[in-house]
């Protein structure tokens, strides 16, 4: 076993290192700087259908809520996402004039499978974004972008998270390109960001990145509660990192779109609950930065994630953590790396076994 964590103590560990090498695999032959074409060998025509419906569980889930954001961004195309639990049973609107985009690290995920089954009864067209191949689900799905990630062992998903976000980008970009609600700019900008991010991640991970994380990771891990807060396209990375804390060390985390605050959890605020912000470049940076001062000014004690060069926000936070920059459509695969660090060192520092979490299972077949 030590022999194929490849030096690391744990398989979460190799996993969140391996993520460079597993988003070149993701992005490589699909998308081209020369010609600014981007390939995703799938035969969707992308004016057959007029609504996209994103189904996951956990983190798959989560990487659909970024899906949803970039796709009506770019692509201007109405998208709902549901945890698969509840499409199943929800009676869903659904028609020929549906995508459904199924999201599975497994592809094997019970609810997400009987709820890829419930799309087609009703005349969807499918597609999956999945890493296992030959997968229950892509036996039954019309087209299938894999992520091409990698096996992934620990429990709490890394790798794949990044994987399945980066393929949502490409999809986002192509769709936009396909219905020309992207300019030939924004294209290829947004393509190049897309090229960058195997470096942006490789830079995240860089040691004396880990040795910042981990140092704030073992200041906090004491807390009993923590809060993630994020905006736009990264207040799915808080959900996120609100979940993988939870799942490996056991700390009871809540997260939120930062501007909801005011409207309830700002009630749990006060000196013992460490509140990790993430304050990256974006339009809305200006907003997180008063939501962050709201919870300061409840005494709450702000972890703040900003990109690099940001020293003008770096007194808003009692520790400051720097990420590296990345346009602000790709940022949640670089941010979310900072949250996987951050989950991981709070747990080690507890003694917990991060690849075998109590209660949970990597990949849950039955309802
Ligand atoms: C399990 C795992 C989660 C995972 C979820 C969905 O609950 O513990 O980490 O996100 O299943 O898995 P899938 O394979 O469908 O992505």
């Amino acid at each position: 076993e030590a022999a194929e964590k490849g030096g690391y103590d744990t398989y979460m560990l190799k996993e969140i290192y391996e993520q460079p090498q597993a988003l070149t695999n993701t992005l490589i032959g699909r998308l081209h700087d020369d010609t600014g074409e981007v390939n995703l060998d799938i035969n969707l025509d992308p004016s057959s259908f007029k609504r996209i419906s994103i189904i996951a569980c956990g983190t798959a889930f989560y990487a659909g809520l970024v899906g949803e954001y970039l796709i009506e961004q770019l692509a201007r195309i109405p998208v709902e996402v549901d945890v698969a639990s509840e499409y199943r049973y929800r009676d869903p609107l659904v028609s020929e004039h549906t995508l459904a985009i199924v999201v599975s690290q497994s592809g094997e995920t019970i609810d997400t499978l009987e709820a890829l089954r419930e799309a087609k009864k009703f005349g969807a067209r499918t597609l999956g974004v999945i890493n296992a191949k030959g997968s229950s689900m892509t036996r039954e799905l019309d087209d299938t972008l894999y992520i091409h990630a990698g096996p992934e062992i620990g429990v709490a998903s890394t790798k794949a998270y990044t994987s399945m976000v980066s393929a949502f980008v490409m999809l986002a970009l192509w769709l936009g390109r396909a219905r020309g609600t992207l300019s030939e700019e924004q294209g290829t900008e947004l393509l190049h960001a897309a090229r960058s991010l195997p470096r942006l991640v490789e830079e995240a991970l860089s040691p004396e990145r880990v040795a910042r994380i981990k140092e704030v990771a073992e200041k906090y891990a004491h807390a009993r509660d923590y809060l993630f807060l994020g905006r736009g396209v990264n207040s799915p990375t808080a959900y996120e990192g609100a979940l993988k804390l939870k799942e490996i060390s056991y700390i009871h985390a809540e997260a939120y779109a930062a501007g909801e605050m005011k409207h309830g959890p700002i009630a749990l605020i006060d000196a013992n609950l460490p509140v990790a912000v993430i304050a990256t470049e974006s339009r809305l940076l200006e907003k997180t930065i008063s939501n962050v001062q709201e919870v300061r000014a409840r005494a709450g004690r702000v972890i703040l994630f900003l990109s690099d060069g940001d020293t003008e926000n770096a007194r808003h936070g009692d520790d400051v953590i720097y990420v590296p920059r990345a346009h602000e459509m790709v940022s949640p695969v670089v941010n979310a790396v900072a949250m996987q660090l951050l989950a991981y060192f709070t747990a080690t520092a507890l003694g917990k076994d991060v690849d075998k979490p109590r209660n949970l299972a990597k990949s849950v077949t039955v309802e």
